[in-house]
């Protein structure tokens, strides 16, 4: 059986006040809409349908080959947008299953049961339906005696009997698509707002006396929409729940998940200590048994296992396994540590190497350089490694100690086993196993001790 989805995002979203299209706002670090369309992909066989209009060429830029588009244009309502993608699945699928790309929460597991509901009605439609206290604008649903639904009343037209109802429209649902074609060339005009409405395909069908089945959905937090930024902050904190539970569930620890921010790609492995206050952004993969935080920021970054990150801002790096670094230390993009290398406060690396066991205890910067195993880059150390023009490269060799406080001018290569002394300028190359030093302090003349005061 062939099940495609037709997600709606040609709105404008108006009350988000941007100028980025709604759908493309960021929840846990990905758009809504890819949200939407990895819910989708669990219960659906085929590639999905975007409506896309209001910021139509950035959502379609965004979507590249994950979706098809078609464009709504005008907008005339949710009836009128699922109809734009009539030409393209008309007898190329069997249940089309319609949701809005503006909700985020909606889990793939719900659609599923939607679906499942559908292929059980002999009725044209299933839908989603929630009951809650606070109705938030949603569509009321009227129930026939036998428990199939009649109509969704929207809220601006309903009586005051009808909007005491409490279950309320979602907006998912499920249609047989062989129905839903015809059906939806027969949706009437709506008289006040001159649209067409999805929501009385509903009516038409239990008018027919077919029957539209309603699968009430248990978890209200699932079905906030967002039209506006207080609702995108409601949804993202959800959002950041969930994702921290299903971690925890996985065997990371949060001492405080409240102060936990991982977004949606994330990979964490067990026994891994997540402290408070830290950020998992992007790309970023951490290994088994590590302890991260607390004040930790960690972008597009590879962790190993068994290290420790204190209070260090990491992007684009490599740690392998048993490091140890920080409070304050940053890794810039192409930083890569092997393993135990230590590396202390206030160093900064980018675009380097340090092999296995390196210590770099404190204020270094490391730049366009391999360093060899077992190395250790004294305080203060420097590679200088801009001219101005361009950047040069500087190769440190196995167990060499470079004296506190060395400037290493690159390009420049040192040799396995040298040693630099405290204050070094080194400018030129240093064989293997050689002793350099420059300019030690001399002595000029005597001072004289001022008394001290009282
Ligand atoms: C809709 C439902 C309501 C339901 C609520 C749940 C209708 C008529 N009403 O109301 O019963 O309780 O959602 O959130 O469907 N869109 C288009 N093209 C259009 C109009 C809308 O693509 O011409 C898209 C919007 O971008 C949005 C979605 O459809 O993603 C819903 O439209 P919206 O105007 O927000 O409907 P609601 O008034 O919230
Ligand atoms: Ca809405």
């Amino acid at each position: 059986m062939k099940i495609t989805a037709i997600l709606l995002a040609a709105g404008q979203g108006t009350r988000m006040k941007s100028s980025l299209p709604k759908v493309l706002h960021p929840v846990a670090g990905k758009p809504m809409i890819w949200h939407a369309l990895q819910a989708i992909r669990q219960s659906t066989t085929e590639t999905p349908v975007v409506v896309v209009g209001h910021g139509a060429g950035e959502v379609t830029q965004y979507l590249g080959d994950s979706a098809q588009t078609v464009l709504q244009e005008p907008q005339l309502g949710t009836g009128h947008a699922v109809m734009q993608a009539e030409a393209l699945l008309k007898g190329k699928t069997d249940l089309v299953v319609v949701c809005y790309a503006d909700m985020p929460l909606l889990r793939g597991d719900t659609l599923q049961k939607l679906v499942d509901t559908q292929k059980q009605n002999k009725g044209p439609i299933s839908m989603l339906t929630v009951i809650a206290d606070d109705p938030r604008g949603f569509g009321r649903i009227i129930r026939k005696d036998d428990g199939t639904v009649n109509a969704i009343v929207e809220e601006y037209v309903a009586t005051p009997e009808q909007l005491q109802v409490k279950e309320l429209n979602v907006g998912g649902y499920c249609f047989d698509a062989n129905w839903l074609w015809d059906a939806l060339h027969r949706i009437p005009q709506n008289p006040k707002k001159g649209e067409y409405y999805l929501t009385d395909a509903v009516e038409l069908a239990s008018a027919a006396g077919l029957p539209v089945h309603a699968t009430v959905m248990d978890d209200v937090e699932e079905t906030i929409g967002v039209n506006t930024r207080v609702h995108l902050s409601e949804v993202e904190a959800a959002m950041r729940r969930r994702i921290n539970q299903a971690h925890m569930l996985n065997g990371v620890t949060m001492i405080d998940p409240a102060s936990v921010y991982i977004e949606a790609d994330v990979k964490i492995g067990r026994d891994t200590v997540m402290m408070p206050n830290t950020y998992l952004f992007g790309a970023t993969e951490i290994g088994e048994g590590n302890v991260i935080g607390p004040n930790t920021i960690i972008r597009n970054s590879k962790v190993g296992n068994g290290c420790k990150v204190l209070s260090s801002d990491l992007e684009g790096a490599w740690l392998e396994d048993d490091v140890d670094m920080g409070p304050f230390a940053r890794l810039r993009k192409g930083a890569h540590l092997g393993n135990h290398v230590h590396m202390g406060n206030f160093g900064e690396v980018k675009d380097s190497h340090l092999a296995d066991g390196v210590k770099m205890g404190h204020f270094s910067y490391i730049g366009n350089a391999q360093i060899g195993s077992g190395t250790n880059i004294g305080a203060g150390t420097i590679t200088c490694n801009y001219d101005g023009e361009k950047k040069h490269p500087t190769e440190i060799g196995e167990d060499v100690f470079i004296g506190s406080d060395t400037m290493l001018v690159a390009p420049l290569k040192i040799g396995a086993g040298a040693r630099t002394g405290a204050g070094a300028v080194v400018t030129k190359n240093v064989p293997e196993d050689t002793l350099v030093v420059g300019m030690p302090a001399r002595a000029i003349r005597k001072l004289e001790r001022k008394p001290k005061k009282k």
